[in-house]
């Protein structure tokens, strides 16, 4: 086997329309539910990795603590095949640590630049598993347009694949509510979320809500879509409010203002639902012919928030 000299490969975040919020393996982070998210075109991670004399990271041109990447190259090292220390060099065009999933593209480009770099035949399934054990949400950032975590038993069976889905014109407005890092981490909103009384019935829901989003990702029905993914991320929140060891928000008054704000849309006939993942910033799923009328809309009402429209995106590439 021999390695190359660098190694460059991108992958585009995804938001889950079904979370993953909860772990039944907190070390191999298997998830406590199946998930499934939309892969999105205008934010995704660049990176480069290269030997070096010790494990380093780099993210945009800024040195980094590299103890999360060391680890999970120490996994990659024992799970695949040792190789020599690397430098980590990532462009990142995703807001890091603001509910806007950074972890999930940076996780699946490391992954998958160091498998170009050690000349790794690898599926994208097996990908996907090893990304897993550096962020659940990396697992399905290897694929174009829809990806569904697949939550599994153990190491072996739980990684992602593509779900296909008849081409539809869905679009995301992002509110970029606070780029700021955030209080909780995902891993400890998890725990805590798993302490609500509400959590069994959040799981047995989920799994009802996949089925659904099936259908309606079959049929197209981006409506129906956003409907049941707006139902599952209020009960994802709903956990964190409940949680009996620390109950906690990520939301704040603007995320309030701009939910009631989509319920306003809603009622004046626009297609308009909400997702918010580990932070305040909301998500509003919508058709590419309304997404725009949405931005200015609400860019009038808030001044102070940046929106983005985002679209489906594609899988992983190597440069
Ligand atoms: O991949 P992690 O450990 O950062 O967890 C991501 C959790 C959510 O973004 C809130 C939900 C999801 O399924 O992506």
């Amino acid at each position: 086997m021999t390695q190359q000299a660098g190694a460059t490969a991108v992958a585009h975040t995804n938001i889950a329309l079904i979370k993953y919020w909860g772990k039944a393996d907190p070390v191999l982070n298997l998830p406590t539910t199946s998930s499934l998210s939309l892969t999105l075109k205008e934010y995704y991670t660049k990176t480069q990795v290269e030997e070096a004399d010790v494990d380093s990271l780099l993210i945009n041109e800024l040195p980094q603590d590299a103890k999360r990447v060391h680890e999970f190259l120490n996994i990659l090292r024992e799970e695949v095949q040792d190789f020599p220390p690397l430098r980590v060099i990532s462009t990142n065009k995703v807001p890091i640590s603001a509910g806007l999933a950074s972890s999930a593209s940076s996780f699946a480009a490391l992954t998958a630049a160091v498998a170009k770099f050690n000349n790794w035949q690898l599926s994208l399934e097996d990908l996907s598993r090893l990304a897993r054990r550096g962020s659940g949400s990396a697992t399905r950032s290897f694929f174009p347009d829809f990806a569904i975590w697949e939550k599994g038993h153990d190491d072996t069976s739980s990684y992602a694949t593509h779900f296909d889905t008849p081409d539809m014109p869905i679009a995301l407005v992002v509110c970029k509510i606070s780029g700021l890092v955030k209080k909780v981490s995902s891993t400890e909103g998890m725990r805590r979320a798993q302490t609500s009384p509400n959590y069994a019935a959040w799981v047995e829901e989920s799994a009802r809500q996949l089925v659904d989003m099936e259908d309606a990702l079959k049929k197209a029905d981006i409506k129906r879509v956003g409907d049941i993914a707006e139902a599952n991320s209020l009960g994802m929140h709903n956990l964190n409010l409940t949680a009996k060891d620390q109950r906690f928000t990520y939301f704040n008054a603007q995320t309030m203002q701009i939910l009631d704000e989509v319920k306003a849309l809603r009622q004046a006939g626009y297609t308009a639902y909400a997702t918010m993942d580990a932070g305040p910033n909301v998500k509003i799923i919508t058709t590419l012919n309304e997404a725009n009328a949405i931005k200015e809309s609400l860019a009038k009402r808030f001044l102070k928030i940046q929106f983005d429209i985002a679209t489906p995106g594609p899988g992983i590439s190597y440069e």
